[in-house]
């Protein structure tokens, strides 16, 4: 009898478990994909082309929702990631930007991709295409320096400026 309750209360368990990481991944992202996009150059022809291969499913409105980011639980990781990276750099809000802060952007984009910490990992086991290349990330060096700024391919001064919007507390230092 025991048994058999234990059973019960654990897939009770899961299946709120999945219920709640399915309805949290909702509410975090609401439209999976708001209208607003980038119609002006970022980089060069190029240059734009490599962001959109390597950052644009998360840092922009433009995300291949791939079938399993429906799928509770991971629907929540995917959802999570995709939020939080739209509100540190979201490219098809680019238009929006100063000038000065699209550098700063860029400056910590290109900081982020030569510490290996962009694009994130756990993607890149998933996304073979997304991998940048030494040819990659020098197109981008150079197009940032002579669109924006030679000032902004040097590592950037403060750590964890996040660029966009509001300022964080630094909780994410662990990463
Ligand atoms: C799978 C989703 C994903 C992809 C793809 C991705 N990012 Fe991110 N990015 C995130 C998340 C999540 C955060 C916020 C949490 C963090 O800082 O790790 C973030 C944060 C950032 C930040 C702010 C870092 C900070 O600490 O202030 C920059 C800059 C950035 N990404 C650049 C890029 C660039 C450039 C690419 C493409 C080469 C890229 N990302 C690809 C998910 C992604």
């Amino acid at each position: 009898m025991k048994g058999k309750n234990w059973k019960r209360y654990t897939l009770y368990g899961l299946i709120a478990a999945l219920l709640g990481s399915w309805a949290g991944g909702v509410l975090l992202i609401g439209e999976r994909n708001p209208e607003a996009r980038n119609l002006s150059p970022i980089l060069t022809g190029e240059g734009d082309k490599i962001l959109k291969r390597a950052c644009f499913d998360c840092h922009s409105n433009e995300t291949r929702w791939p079938w399993y980011s429906k799928v509770p639980p991971l629907s929540l990781g995917i959802a999570y990631h995709v939020s939080e990276a739209r509100e540190h750099i979201n490219f098809s809000k680019w238009d929006t930007l100063s000038a000065h802060k699209k550098g700063e952007n860029l400056q910590e984009a290109l900081h982020e991709i030569k510490e290996g910490d962009m694009p994130l990992g756990t993607y890149l086991m998933l996304h073979e295409e997304a991998r940048l290349s030494k040819a990659d990330v020098d197109k981008i060096t150079r197009d940032i320096s002579d669109l924006y700024g030679p000032q902004f391919i040097l590592p950037p001064k403060k750590k964890h400026t996040h660029p966009g919007d509001e300022d964080h507390d630094d909780e994410d230092e662990t990463r």
